[in-house]
């Protein structure tokens, strides 16, 4: 009984123009420092996950470069955008990327678009279009244990100005997922923290950054990621791994 393994990778934020930080670091080089832990960890993955805030505004070259830092990991990739993204971008860099569902052995995930309705603050919604869709898919899907992904956090991390910016039809999400007793956990990006909640047996977890941290007190200050293994018979384990920076790559900030 092998499960399968997830890689999470989120909140990049690859700002326009090389060198240019993003609240304080250089997104490129922190990328590059996590993309040399997972070479050198041997752990092995099945499927990279990107999950929002790829770039900091910016353009089909800077999702191109993306990819590119990332072809060492040798990964079968699957994105969707964060409200800092530009999916006209992304459908131009990279359009086969984009999938709803995607069967994982006895598992599925699914992943949806959240940024539906934005505020301009940040926050953002899956469309009701969407949330009919995935109560039909998991209608259809009774018996295969189910991730559920999208970028903003269904439920409030205990920041007031995140709290703010959080998926703002969180409840009507809710209702779909609370009828589907196989959707098993929920993840999400937008937090740049690592976050875990149980919701009705629901296991909830947030992404860190792979470049700045938003929050100063939590254990995560560092560059990270997230990793999952799916397995057969439904159980799903998580955890998150930061990056000690080098000196060059401290050099390099
Ligand atoms: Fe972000």
């Amino acid at each position: 009984m092998k499960p399968v393994s997830l890689l999470q990778l989120s909140d990049c934020h690859l700002t326009p123009q090389a060198g240019e930080l993003f609240r304080g670091v250089d997104p490129r080089h922190t990328l590059q420092a996590v993309v040399r832990h997972l070479r050198h960890s041997q752990r092995h993955f099945d499927l990279l996950l990107l999950s929002g805030d790829l770039v900091h505004h910016a353009d089909a070259a800077v999702y191109r470069e993306l990819l590119a830092l990332l072809a060492p990991l040798e990964l079968p990739i699957i994105w969707f955008a964060g409200n800092h993204d530009n999916v006209p971008a992304m459908q131009q860099a990279a359009p086969q990327l984009f999938a709803e569902v995607t069967p994982l052995q006895d598992w599925q995930l699914i992943c949806l678009d959240s940024n539906h309705e934005p505020d301009g603050r940040g926050s953002g919604a899956v469309s009701p279009a969407s949330l009919e869709g995935l109560a039909l898919q998991l209608q259809a899907t009774m018996d295969t244990p189910t991730l559920i992904a999208l970028h903003h956090n269904p439920l409030p991390s205990g920041t007031d100005w995140q709290d703010q910016i959080m998926l703002s039809n969180a409840d009507a999400f809710w209702a779909v997922i609370e009828r589907a007793p196989q959707c098993k956990a929920v993840i999400c990006g937008h937090l740049h923290q690592a976050l875990s909640w149980q919701r009705q047996g629901v296991c909830v977890w947030s992404s860190p950054s792979t470049a700045a941290q938003f929050q100063p007190d939590t254990a995560v200050t560092l560059p990270a990621y997230r990793w999952y293994q799916l397995w057969p018979d439904g159980r799903i384990e998580a955890g998150c791994e930061s990056v000690t920076l080098d000196n060059q790559d401290k050099d390099a900030l």
